[in-house]
């Protein structure tokens, strides 16, 4: 599966802002809302739209920390299309796509202890927890063994 990343824009930013996901994971995200006025006025993340066959059907904000490090956070697949592979193609594509940028020395993401789905997907892709914690979340990191070339 291919997904795009787009700029989240005057025509798309009503679909992004309707996102949900299930009312159990709740707890594990923020409203996309929030999420956009953190990119829009917060001067750290950078949001994205993800798009499938030009459908929005997710959320990502990506930003760089103090050490260059790459940052992925807000990922949300809207509840009707998860369990698609979605998840998994956005994720690979945000790492690479980070990870090409140079400079760059790993990419790092975090999630609460008791969202074992996202924990499962982002173990699978090769991130691995540093025993570093952020704001009660579990952190793992993704560093590229050789060049990365981004595949989308
Ligand atoms: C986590 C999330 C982004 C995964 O997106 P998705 O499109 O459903 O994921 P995919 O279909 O690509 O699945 C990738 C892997 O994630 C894991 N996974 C996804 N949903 C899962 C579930 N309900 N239960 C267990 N594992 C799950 C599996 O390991 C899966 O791999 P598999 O299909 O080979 O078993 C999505 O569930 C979501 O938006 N959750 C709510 C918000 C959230 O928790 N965001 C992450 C914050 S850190």
């Amino acid at each position: 599966m291919i997904v795009d990343l787009e700029p989240v824009t005057r025509d798309n930013w009503r679909a992004v802002a309707a996102l949900t996901v299930h009312a159990g994971q709740r707890d594990f995200v923020a409203d996309v809302e929030h999420y956009l006025c953190m990119c829009a006025y917060g001067e750290l993340w950078h949001a994205l739209a993800v798009t499938l066959e030009g459908q929005v059907v997710g959320f990502c904000m990506w930003a760089v920390d103090d050490d260059r490090s790459r940052w992925i956070g807000g990922v949300v697949v809207d509840a009707a299309r998860q369990r698609q592979g979605i998840g998994r193609a956005l994720i690979k594509a945000l790492r690479d796509k980070l990870a090409a940028e140079p400079g760059t020395p790993n990419v790092a993401l975090s999630y609460q202890p008791s969202n074992t789905a996202a924990r499962a997907l982002y173990l699978s892709l090769g991130f691995v927890e540093t025993g570093e914690e952020d704001d009660g979340e579990v952190v793992a990191r993704w560093t590229p063994t050789v060049p990365v070339v981004p595949t989308r």
